[in-house]
């Protein structure tokens, strides 16, 4: 169902990497309720050739960055300026990646080359498009720009390695660049923190199923669907939510906020019969 929220509004989405990605399903969206964007993945990600048939769907041009590089982010925010004719209204920041965690690397064991990797890619980035889009001036007045989290920033998930760290930079980051970016221009930056999502970067962290299926027996609602969260990175980027920033938004079924659930009390009970 379209609401047309984003009519006329036009923007920037990451992270598309296929039809799993949060990113995939907030393009679809994004369209449906008549925004146009141009779309934007790490070139090695691109070969895999996938965001091509998201693309089409979505009549979006696509244009490699890779999101740890300035020079990449510069052509990607003056080119998307150009091919949509203006500046713009949201951007969706829906990028994560660990060496560490692919590399299945405990806690006391993290490559620190990687980690520094880890931060540059997952929230360094962040606030690289934040400095970029206020350099070009890409940014209309009461735009929005978005990222994605996980409670991993502020709880420990022992196998969230070092992209729990990366995380709590990005929410920070969200903060500060929220802070400049308002005074500055109106515009509102916020990050939603969402549930274990069964994507690529999802279930490469180690014990994934057990979490997610932790979390579901946790969160009153049950995790919150990747199509959910797309619902919301779309009020965000709508007028209806413009006094909004400067936020991390917990979207996760009342996950963090439950302390135990029946069901869980119930898996412990048999446990111990
Ligand atoms: N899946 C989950 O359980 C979950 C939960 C909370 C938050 N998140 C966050 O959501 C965001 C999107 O992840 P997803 O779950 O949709 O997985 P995904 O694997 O589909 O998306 C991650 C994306 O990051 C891109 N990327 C990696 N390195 C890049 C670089 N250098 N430059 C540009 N892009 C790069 C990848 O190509 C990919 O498209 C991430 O920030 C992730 O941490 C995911």
């Amino acid at each position: 169902m379209s609401n047309n929220l984003l009519a006329g509004k036009v923007g920037i989405i990451s992270g598309a990497l296929d039809e799993k990605s949060i990113a995939w399903k907030v393009a679809l969206k994004a369209h449906a309720e008549g925004a146009r964007f141009v779309l934007t993945n790490a070139p090695l990600a691109m070969r895999m050739g996938e965001i091509n048939k998201l693309a089409e769907q979505c009549e979006a041009l696509i244009i490699p960055a890779d999101a740890t590089s300035m020079e990449d982010l510069e052509k990607l925010f003056s080119g998307a300026q150009e091919h949509l004719g203006g500046k713009l209204d949201f951007v969706l920041h829906s990028i994560g990646m660990s060496t560490n965690i692919r590399k299945g690397k405990h806690y006391g064991e993290l490559n620190y080359e990687w980690f520094q990797k880890t931060l540059d890619v997952s929230a360094l980035s962040f606030h690289k498009m934040l400095a970029v889009a206020e350099k070009l001036d890409a940014m209309n007045e009461w735009g929005s720009v978005v990222a994605l989290s996980y409670i991993a920033a502020q709880r420990v998930f022992p196998d969230y390695t070092d992209m729990s760290q990366a995380k709590a930079v990005l929410e920070s980051i969200a903060r500060n660049y929220g802070y400049r970016f308002g005074k500055l221009k109106k515009v509102r930056v916020n990050t939603i923190s969402q549930s274990p999502t069964k994507t690529t970067a999802g279930t490469g962290v180690g014990g994934f199923d057990a979490f997610y299926d932790y979390a579901d027996k946790m969160s009153p609602l049950g995790n919150a669907p990747a199509e959910a969260c797309a619902d919301y990175c779309i009020s965000l980027f709508s007028d209806l939510t413009r006094y909004v920033t400067m936020q991390n938004l917990l979207h996760d079924g009342g996950f963090s906020s439950t302390g135990i659930s029946e069901d869980i009390v119930e898996t412990m009970t048999k446990l111990h019969s």
